[in-house]
């Protein structure tokens, strides 16, 4: 494991030995450890953040290691238009390793590709957040005991909110079954849910009754409208509040159930739930810093342990991503990369009468070719 980009790039076993990793690290959160003595996380924030930052942060200092960065990207060279490959390029002599927050989809592979030093996808754009994924899987075993064959509903903006495509990814290996229930227009990607469920098997339905859903919710996560992806305050407006968790719909979910959300939080959770004990959202940022201060002993080999992950090469393509939103749209001097599509999904595609598909190997987004 060089870089921490992408949960989905990690196999099974993998995905099992970073959580082991996080849950060695529970008991070691409180009192510290002197493990990364001299080492610097550096942490690159172009996006607002209270938690992932500050438990970045909390979890290099708990492992006995020091910190630099910004949290405003408009405090630094950017607004004089230095490229990320060059802000990766110079924070790589002053840091061991960087904690990458960016708003283009793809920003954190991008990164990687520039730097000598490991990388970490603190959230890139509305495409993935995998360190979240793993706080969430964490404190989904924790709470529950199991991870694998979860009935999982995730409601809210699942187009945009890259904690719940992370999670939907990451959860796959396990057999969970998903249901979706979002307002119209934010749902999953098309291109998450036929890789769910053509790639990966797995199970996904999509509802519009959150009551009907919540009744075999194992685990109901639950994520933000991100208002700061929208075009216009119109569009964002006529979905505001469309699904909340109140006191109501809680009554509806089994007694062993969980109510996760990755917060912030507006208005989509009532503050009434949270004295139901089945609220977990305040326990579940409680595991993020032991789950960093895993991922960052890790990648720096601190700790040994074999971390199995599949190699995912990107193929060089004379076709721009289509997605406006990838980084190869706004950082316009990388090349183009793609994977192409598995057989399993090719064959199905040729049924359908399509020609051979391919995937941006930054943004996901799925390309005809
Ligand atoms: C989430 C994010 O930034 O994607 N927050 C977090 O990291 N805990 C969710 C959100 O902003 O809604």
């Amino acid at each position: 494991m060089r870089h921490f980009v992408d949960l989905s790039r990690f196999t099974k076993e993998g995905v099992k030995e970073l959580l082991a990793a996080a849950e060695e690290m529970v008991p070691r959160a409180r009192d510290g450890l002197d493990l990364a003595r001299g080492k610097i996380l550096a942490t690159l924030f172009y996006e607002p953040s209270t938690r992932t930052r500050l438990s970045f942060e909390a979890a290099m200092l708990r492992l006995g290691g020091s910190c630099l960065g910004f949290a405003d990207a408009r405090a630094s060279s950017v607004v004089k238009g230095e490229s990320l490959a060059d802000t990766t390029r110079t924070v790589d002599k002053y840091a061991d390793i960087i904690a990458l927050r960016h708003p283009a989809e793809g920003a954190a592979l991008a990164c990687s590709f520039y730097a000598g030093v490991p990388v970490i996808n603190a959230g890139d754009g509305g495409h993935l957040h995998p360190s979240q994924t793993l706080l969430d899987l964490l404190t989904i075993k924790s709470e529950l005991g199991r991870l694998e064959g979860l009935n999982v509903v995730l409601v809210g903006d699942l187009r945009y909110g890259r904690t719940a495509s992370s999670l939907a990814l990451a959860l796959a290996p396990f057999k969970p079954r998903l249901v979706c229930v979002a307002p119209e227009g934010l749902e999953l990607p098309p291109h998450v849910v036929r890789r769910l469920r053509l790639e990966l098997g797995t199970a996904v339905e999509e509802t519009t009754d959150l009551a009907e859903a919540a009744r075999v919710a194992d685990c109901l996560y639950v994520t933000r409208i991100q208002q700061e992806r929208f075009f216009s305050t119109d569009d964002y407006l006529k979905v505001k509040g469309s699904y909340v968790v109140d006191r109501r719909v809680a009554a509806l979910m089994p007694p062993g159930a969980l109510i996760l959300h990755p917060l912030p939080r507006r208005d989509e959770v009532a503050v009434e739930v949270d004295e139901d004990p089945r609220a977990r959202y305040f326990a579940q940022m409680h595991y993020g810093v032991p789950a960093r201060m895993a991922l960052l002993a890790l990648l720096l080999r601190l700790i040994p342990r074999e971390v199995p992950s599949r190699e995912v090469k990107g193929e060089e393509l004379a076709l721009p991503c289509p997605n406006p939103r990838c980084v190869t749209a706004s950082e316009e001097y990388l090349k183009s990369l793609y994977t192409p599509l598995l057989d399993r999904e090719e064959s199905l595609f040729a049924e359908l009468g399509e020609r051979k598909r391919y995937r941006c190997l930054y943004c996901d987004y799925e390309v005809a070719v």
